[in-house]
């Protein structure tokens, strides 16, 4: 029988984009189907394999897609990030919430063979432990985001227990890229101030000096991504809530790190209302369930993400594509 498709929700996003190519590069390109709800895909993304808009809240519309391409497994992309998420609440809860429990639906009464789904960082709260942050822990989210993740995790979960419904899914920290940048999220400054270093020499960061968050590298987000994705299920004793870990900096210690490469670079400090998602966030994780269940372990660390990012980010600017 012919390997099923794999669809990927939200492939036109900073996660989506490069999961959808790496998938396509593991499975050949008519087997992993990118939808996106409105943005344009970049030529790479559209020309290299099938593309469908979908809004993935809508049932009938997923159905159609499910069928259209004999479709096994659904990377669930598709989230309004942290800071959109505290502008428009009810927004975030309608995409989280109930695309999430559409795409679990439509694997059940598919019997799709996997779903893999995010969560977050954002699952944590203000009274959670913020160094080493354990597996384990207090989940009392103060922002609407990881209000849907703390929920998503468990509806996950459910799905396994309640309907033998393979679902997997990762707590990613912030992930820093070089292709396509972050919508509305509160770590998006790590990604930016690579960005703006290149463009212009300075940025505004908003988010203290001595704000420290976890983060990794998109090349490590992908590989977790897959080795999860990969898997016995049948050891995991967790499914859809796993930390993962690659680093830990302060926003002055990035900084620090990319004027070892760019000497003139000026940064100043304009906290705005992200600070306060990014004070209620760990500082470090704990992820050694991660690494016993399924052997994850990170392959950069803030030079070397820093070294290959500014190497990528100017040559496109020396193109005239920076932003692309
Ligand atoms: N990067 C996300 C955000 O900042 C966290 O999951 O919202």
């Amino acid at each position: 029988m012919a390997e099923k498709r794999i669809l990927v929700t939200g492939a036109v996003g900073q996660i989506g984009s490069e999961l959808t190519m790496a998938l396509r590069e593991r499975h050949g390109g008519d087997s992993v189907v990118a939808a996106g709800r409105k943005t344009k895909p970049r030529p790479e993304l559209r020309d290299s394999g099938p593309f469908e808009f979908a809004d993935v809240t809508d049932r009938e519309v997923l159905d159609g897609v499910i069928k259209k391409y004999d479709i096994g497994t659904i990377y669930h992309m598709a989230a309004i990030l942290s800071a959109v998420g505290e502008e428009k609440p009810l927004l975030c809860w309608n995409v989280n919430m109930n695309g999430l429990h559409t795409v679990l639906e439509a694997a059940r009464e598919h019997s799709l063979e996997k779903v893999i789904c995010p969560s977050s960082i954002a699952a944590f709260g203000p009274e959670t432990p913020r160094d080493n942050t354990p597996q384990e822990t207090v989940l009392r989210p103060t922002t609407m985001y990881g209000v849907t993740k703390v929920a998503g995790e468990l509806l996950c979960d459910y799905y396994v227990r309640r309907f033998d419904v393979d679902v997997r899914g990762l707590r990613y920290p912030g992930i820093i890229s070089s292709e396509t940048l972050p919508g509305g999220g509160t770590t998006d400054y790590a990604v930016a101030i690579y960005y703006e270093a290149i463009d212009k020499g300075k940025y505004t960061c908003f988010v203290r000096e001595d704000t420290a968050l976890p983060m990794m590298y998109m090349p490590d987000c992908i590989k977790a991504t897959l080795d999860l994705t990969d898997a016995d299920f049948s050891k995991l004793k967790h499914h859809s809530d796993f930390n993962v870990g690659a680093f830990s900096f302060t926003a002055g210690e990035l900084a620090a790190e990319i004027r070892k490469h760019i000497p003139e670079l000026e940064v100043t400090y304009e906290p705005d209302s992200r600070q306060k998602i990014a004070d209620s966030w760990p500082r470090s994780l704990d992820d050694s369930a991660a690494r016993e269940e399924w052997g994850w372990e990170p392959g950069y660390d803030l030079a070397t993400m820093t070294q290959d990012m500014l190497e990528k980010l100017r040559k496109r600017h020396a193109e005239g594509k920076l932003y692309q």
